[in-house]
């Protein structure tokens, strides 16, 4: 039966960039979304940015900006992050919007309403200097336990202690480096604890269904064991947040408008598209109308996801979520990630170097039900990558498609063999099994599965021999049923592999000729069938790259720190944009002074333009098709569009362009490559030539 669901991820914090870290739990919920997807059902997939609190509010007055700008320019970072790690959700909003805030009002007035909001004074530290109340995070000084020094107001990093604030011995600010006073001020609590029955029932339901993983079924339980708390749901001017209807100079805590994010985000969808808020969220009987709601989550978030969330929605008539999916921590290399190891890598960075599909191949290996952190080894990383998909998955295609395009003109044949027939019945039937795999988030046996097959079939076609066959004319036939059958076992595997690696998978639909959309497309082979020219459909990873990323990530990190700020992704100019030539470069000034080595590190070729266009949905790329003589055809996209707008003019021109730039996915596609030109930018752009003798693929020097 077809389902209806609504998923979604944890909204990332808008101080900061999305880092690999959280890419783990993007990457979860698009796998599953999509497998669910092309098992027939129907979800509706949303993210927004959490946009609220403190940190966010400090981090715009550092920068000078308003956290409004902040906001704004980390949504946009954040999307197209997201959208080039091919994370398709259907919308991607923020929780600073009216939506969220009229929702917001609606949950809140309801608590009230149910008597579940009570308010009394609440002393805590405050920064005179700052004129501020201070977050646990923001106070720091002597551990009360084991004296280390500079410790968080909550817990003490040496020996684990948790604490309040107000423990700490000769405490300061973060902010001012002065010591906080203690100040009292008014605070509003929601009583949790008014909805310990409801939540045991709703717990006991989901355990019932399976619906929740045992840890958090156990941690639930520790919680019930030590008694709910009251949530303290408010904090004082200033504040960046949505400020309390009835408490002027009062906010919402962030967290009290984040998960409602989550809907906020919905229901813009479902203005978009048309589709009915009330059926999925209305009334927790939209269990009853076939309806669900299924959060991913970072086992961190669990308390807020399992015990506030469903008690909230609860106290609002709404319908409380079908399932919670926690999942575990990303270390790198074993450890922690970090900076100093540059470890700590942002999705840009690793976008710059690396194709998203690498990762979210890895990733897929690693990821189980459980609450189990995963991590990520390079070495593994680049050998499982080069061999499971370049190696096992690809090689099927590469090695066998050449003989049915060099005899066979590139069509499969009319009729299959019985033989063959029966092992794509068999390869099939194994597959078949990663249905409920994905269903069941055990991405690692998928991917397990999926390789056991990919085995198989390559010892088949090693046993068969078609590179034997094809030098005696009497094996034709054969030739042509084997080659067939291999490229429809290909395509086989593709299927269950596009939920994982959806632009690798697609570009082997292209070469395929068909699309599968559901699973179901590919029960039968395909028979009589053209096929396109077989290009090569991801390259192995070169482990230089894997270095090249792991410096430009403490680089990044570096100029970060240094210039007093958390790190931060390129900026959007250079982000979507690498051909453009100066947009944010050092303008006017000298750049200093670099060795000879420094220059011959950069490969600069002549090349000739074949094609120049414009790119549509793109207001300032131009795509190049360049002949690179020895180097070959590359596409690049360069940001030159209002320098030069008749594109067709520069068809025939010779370009220089830097040839051993990290290739780059973007929006429109791979650009592999920089084009130069001078000039500020916008219509200011020169692109740089080269006397009419110069050939294609000359060195620069
Ligand atoms: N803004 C809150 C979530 C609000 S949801 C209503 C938040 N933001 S976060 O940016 O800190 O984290 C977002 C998600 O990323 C969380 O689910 C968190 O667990 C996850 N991860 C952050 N670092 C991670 C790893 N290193 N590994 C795996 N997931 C990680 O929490
Ligand atoms: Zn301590």
């Amino acid at each position: 039966m077809s389902r209806r669901i609504l998923a979604t991820c944890a909204l990332p914090y808008a101080n900061g960039p999305i880092h690999i870290g959280h890419i783990v739990e993007h990457v979860q919920g698009d796998i599953w979304v999509r497998a669910m997807r092309m098992a027939g059902h129907t979800v509706h997939f949303v993210c927004a940015d959490d946009a609220h609190g403190t940190p966010i509010m400090l981090r715009a007055e550092r920068e000078g900006i308003t956290p409004e700008a902040l906001i704004e320019r980390s949504n946009t970072e954040h999307r197209a992050d997201l959208h080039d790690f091919n994370i398709g959700y259907d919308h991607y909003s923020s929780t600073h919007t009216p939506v969220n805030q009229a929702l917001t009002y609606r949950v809140y007035e309801a608590l009230k309403a149910g008597g579940h909001i009570e308010s009394r004074p609440v002393e805590q530290f405050y920064d005179p200097d700052k004129g501020m109340f201070l977050p646990d995070r923001f106070v720091k000084g002597e551990c009360p336990k084991c004296h280390a020094k500079d410790q968080y107001g909550d817990s003490c990093e040496v020996c684990g202690k948790t604490y309040a604030p107000i423990d700490l011995i000769e405490p300061y600010s973060v902010i001012s480096g002065v010591p906080p006073i203690r100040r009292e001020s008014r605070h509003y609590f929601v009583k949790l604890a008014d909805f310990e029955p409801m939540l045991r029932t709703w717990l006991a339901e989901r355990r019932a269904a399976g619906a929740l993983q045992v840890e958090v079924v156990n941690k639930l339980e520790e919680w019930f064991s030590d008694g709910l708390r009251s949530w303290d749901v408010s904090r004082d001017a200033p504040y960046f947040g949505f400020e309390i209807p009835d408490a002027p100079g009062k906010f919402f805590y962030v967290w009290l408008d984040a998960p409602i994010g989550y809907l906020a985000a919905f229901q813009e969808l479902c203005a978009r598209d048309h589709l009915s808020f009330a059926e999925f969220i209305e009334s927790d009987a939209a269990s009853v109308a076939g309806t669900e709601m299924v959060h991913f989550i970072g086992k961190d978030i669990t308390y807020f996801h399992a015990l506030f969330w469903p008690a909230m929605l609860h106290a609002s008539g709404l319908r409380t979520p079908t399932a919670v999916n926690a999942h575990g921590f990303l270390t790198v290399e074993g450890a922690k990630m970090s900076k100093s190891r540059g470890t700590f890598i942002n999705a840009r960075t690793y976008l710059d170097h690396l194709d998203a599909d690498y990762l979210r191949y890895y990733l897929a290996t690693m990821l189980g039900p459980t609450l189990a952190d995963l991590d990520l080894d390079l070495k593994a990383f680049e050998e499982r990558v080069n061999s499971h998909l370049v190696g096992k998955w690809a090689n099927i295609a590469s090695r066998t498609a050449g003989f049915l395009h060099k005899h066979f003109d590139g069509r499969l044949v009319e009729k299959p063999d019985p033989i063959h027939l029966q092992r794509y019945q068999e390869a099939l039937k194994v597959l078949s099994t990663c249905n409920s795999l994905y269903e069941a988030r055990d991405f690692a046996t998928a991917m397990r599965t999926f390789i056991g097959v990919a085995d198989s079939i390559n010892a088949w076609i090693a046993e068969q021999a078609p590179w034997k066959m094809v030098k005696d004319a009497s094996q034709r036939n054969e030739l042509h049923q084997v080659c067939s059958m291999a490229i429809n076992l290909f395509r086989l595997l593709s299927a269950y592999l596009k939920p994982v690696v959806p632009s690798t998978v697609a570009k082997a639909e292209t070469f395929l000729g068909v699309e599968c959309r559901y699973f179901t497309d590919v029960q039968h082979p395909l028979y009589g069938h053209t096929l396109a020219p077989f290009k090569p459909l991801l390259t192995r990873i070169d482990p230089k790259k894997i270095k090249a990323m792991l410096m430009a990530s403490r680089a990044s990190m570096k100029a970060s720190s240094a210039a007093g700020q958390p790190p931060a992704t390129a900026t959007i100019d250079s982000g979507s944009n690498p051909s453009a030539t100066t947009g944010n470069a050092v303008s006017n000034g000298e750049m200093p002074t670099i060795c000879i080595d420094d220059f011959t590190k950069l490969d600069l070729r002549v090349a000739k333009v074949v094609v120049c266009e414009a790119v549509e949905g793109s207001t300032k790329l131009l795509r190049f098709e360049l002949d690179a003589g020895e180097l070959g055809r590359r596409q690049i996209f360069s940001g030159i569009k209002a320098a030069y707008p008749k594109p067709k003019d520069l068809v025939g021109k010779n370009v220089i362009f830097i040839a051993n730039l990290a290739p780059r996915k973007m929006r429109f596609g791979l650009s592999e490559g920089m084009i130069l030109s001078a000039g500020s930018g916008g219509a200011d752009l020169f692109l740089l030539g080269v006397d009419d003798a110069a050939s294609a693929g000359m060195a620069v020097k």
